[in-house]
């Protein structure tokens, strides 16, 4: 569908719209209170201005927005594998929804705001890369909160295992000052120390690169940004790990879609299912994964 079907068939007048974004991908621009923009283009959620704040979500100015690329910033999808994908050359880090259109389902006012739900479904492509069949649905609400649920039905005849994340960057003021809340006592594996387990002491600081699972983290997790003078809460169900992730100077600069000076600026906080807690579904089972954003002053 063009955007002028899409407008025709899904638009909300005064609530929502859909627009030739970024790189002329077509995205879904809720008007307000709360404003926000998603791209089809990975099911993507690139802004979301709860009413009275800045951008809670970050986005690089190096992004590309094109088929067959992922979006950087906002809340890339991974699905169904995190990361490389251990022994499959050339397999797409994070695997293929995030670099792939999705079909926009529906757009509806709900108490909370606007729903927005889009799907992606198993086909050729798909099955060439990871043999299941599979209907991923994305449902985020755009309100004075943020809720994005991530939805997996299992449509095929033999049990599937996926790993699932939603890679939440967020705009901070600066990373030096933030500090993470809620993972304290948990295990984590530490990607840029030789993968070593490690136990988190106290809240999470950053003084370099960082790039860490931590798993089994059930509660939910308080960016404090004295900077941005703000707190950021991020509240889940159906996810047991949670990734931190921030690139410093060296990674940001090795990395095309992001800009060289743009790091101090954003943390990733993602809600995830990986490693030993990547999703085991039975055939036609679903399994969901949802995390609430919320933001408070002071
Ligand atoms: C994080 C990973 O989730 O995503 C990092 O833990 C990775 O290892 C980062 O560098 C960004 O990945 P990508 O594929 O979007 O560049």
């Amino acid at each position: 569908m063009n955007i002028t079907e899409l407008n025709q068939k899904h638009a909300i007048s005064g609530a929502a719209e859909i627009i030739a974004a970024g790189g002329g991908l077509p995205a879904v621009r809720v008007l307000g209170p709360a404003h926000g923009l998603i791209y089809l283009h990975g099911a993507h959620v690139a802004d979301w201005h709860p009413p009275g704040q800045k951008e809670v979500l970050w986005m690089s100015g190096a992004s590309l927005f094109a088929d067959g690329k992922a979006i950087r910033g906002g809340v890339p999808i991974c699905f169904p594998w995190f990361g490389p994908l251990g022994g499959v050359a050339g397999a797409a880090t994070h695997g293929f929804v995030r670099n792939r259109a999705w079909e926009l389902e529906s757009i509806r006012k709900v108490a909370a705001g606007v729903e927005v739900v889009m799907k992606v479904t198993s086909d050729a492509a798909s099955r060439a890369a990871w043999p299941h069949d599979f209907v991923l649905r994305h449902r985020v609400t755009v309100g004075s909160e943020l809720t994005m649920t991530l939805e997996l039905t299992n449509t095929g005849t033999a049990p599937l295992q996926a790993e699932e994340a939603l890679h939440t960057y967020f705009s901070v003021g600066d990373i030096k000052q933030v500090r993470v809340q809620g993972l304290a006592g948990t295990h984590y594996i530490d990607k840029v120390d030789g993968k070593k387990e490690k136990t988190q002491a106290g809240d999470v600081d950053f003084t370099g690169e960082t790039d860490r699972v931590y798993f089994d983290t059930l509660a939910p997790t308080t960016i404090e940004d004295p900077n941005l003078r703000r707190r950021i809460r991020i509240t889940k169900e159906g996810s047991r790990d949670t990734v931190v992730w921030n690139p410093w100077i060296a990674k940001a600069k090795a990395m095309a879609d992001f800009g060289d000076d743009e790091w101090p600026g954003m943390v990733c906080i993602e809600t995830a299912n990986a490693g030993p807690n990547a999703v085991e579904l039975p055939a036609g089972q679903q399994h969901s994964m949802s995390a609430v954003i919320s933001v408070e002053n002071g």
